[in-house]
């Protein structure tokens, strides 16, 4: 049973020194770095969750024919554990990505690790490779659970063996935003369709997106904008992030979470900020064609995305078949800087957390 869980811990010291492992997390692209540890979990239908384990970083044996590789069975999540102003470590609303984890398993037709599995194991690598968040005041571990179907099988049907795994990866963010992003709005590429898997964190939403983001890299853009698959008349998200426009009404918009759009923890916590600042939050479809328009006629005074990766960031034009929109005055807007300072400051302990957002380990 779950309560008797335990997990085996293979602990190897690590062998990076203090200030090599200070340099490698402020030098590092996203991603690029690992701490020494992974968690792994095993799942069959005779033993249920078992062989939970903590042991070094590496690879993984898995058959050719495992099913992850054939039928795209893989699902993941994205959060953080923050060096607390305190000196401890902040989890991070960890039982809405254990919810959405389970709701991309239920999604995919996989076994569903339970949400207090979920904890223990992300609580059991953050502890065991905590040295990687402590050092540095604005330092964070993004920790990325995932799951996999292991069973060796090309019969299309859900596989009968899952593996669940946490793996960490630091980064630092810095108190200043990073500058405002150029998007590409997407005229032919979509990422997500009604009653597909665009409102679950899939692998394969993530793969689609990939010739749309390229595109953009192309054409000089950072990110690119979806818009719904159907009419191709609103706005949905970016690749990998949930977006915000905010007009000079004072209204804070963003698109409706109407099944092709994943429910960001960063974008459900930043609704809640705006709105305590006394912002008219509203989730509503936001038209392409009008938005374009509005921004030309100076009605939108920022735009902004948010993920837990990039925390929130300003967008500072869109361009699209019609040319170029620059919007407010092409920089990070004083709201989108606000509530960027606000998250972080909650997340690092550093403002009291009001809304039992938190977890110290
Ligand atoms: C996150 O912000 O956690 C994301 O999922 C973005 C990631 C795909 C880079």
């Amino acid at each position: 049973s779950l309560e008797s869980l335990q997990f085996q811990k293979r602990m190897i010291e690590s062998p990076i020194g203090e200030a090599d492992r200070a340099a490698l997390v402020a030098g590092g692209e996203f991603g690029q770095v690992f701490t020494e540890h992974m968690v792994t979990v095993r799942w069959n239908e005779q033993r249920g969750w078992h062989d939970g384990l903590v042991e070094p970083f590496g690879p993984l044996r898995l058959s050719p024919a495992a099913a992850v590789f054939h039928y795209g069975q893989e699902i993941f999540e994205g959060m953080k554990a923050f060096r607390a102003a305190d000196g401890g470590i902040n989890l991070f609303r960890v039982e809405r990505n254990a919810e959405r984890f389970a709701a991309s398993a239920r999604r995919l037709a996989m076994a569903e690790v339970p949400a207090e599995l979920f904890r223990r194991a992300v609580e059991e690598l953050v502890s065991s490779d905590a040295a990687w968040v402590a050092d540095h005041p604005e330092g964070t571990l993004y920790l990325r659970p995932f799951q996999i179907a292991t069973e060796p099988t090309l019969g299309m049907q859900p596989a009968a063996a899952y593996l669940f795994g946490v793996i960490a990866s630091p980064v630092v963010v810095n108190r200043r935003e990073a500058p405002p992003m150029r998007i590409l709005i997407s005229d032919d590429h979509v990422r997500a369709v009604r009653g597909g898997t665009g409102d679950v964190k899939c692998g394969g939403n993530y793969a689609a997106s990939m010739p749309a983001l390229g595109r953009a890299a192309e054409v000089g853009c950072d990110q690119v904008l979806f818009l719904d698959a159907a009419e191709r008349r609103f706005v949905e998200e970016l690749g990998g992030m949930n977006v915000f426009v905010v007009y000079d009404n004072g209204s804070v918009c963003t698109p409706p979470l109407t099944g092709t759009i994943l429910p960001g923890v960063t974008r459900d916590s930043i609704m809640r900020l705006a709105a305590d600042r006394g912002a008219r939050l509203v989730e509503r479809p936001i038209e392409i064609d009008e938005l374009q328009e509005a921004a030309r006629a100076g009605r939108v005074t920022e735009m902004f995305a948010c993920g837990t990766v990039a925390v929130v960031r300003g967008i500072g034009s869109l361009h699209g078949r019609h040319g170029e929109v620059v919007i407010g005055d092409g920089g990070t807007g004083d709201l989108t800087a606000r509530l960027r300072q606000e998250l972080l400051d909650i997340q690092h302990g550093r403002t009291p957390d009001r809304h039992g957002w938190i977890s110290g380990i």
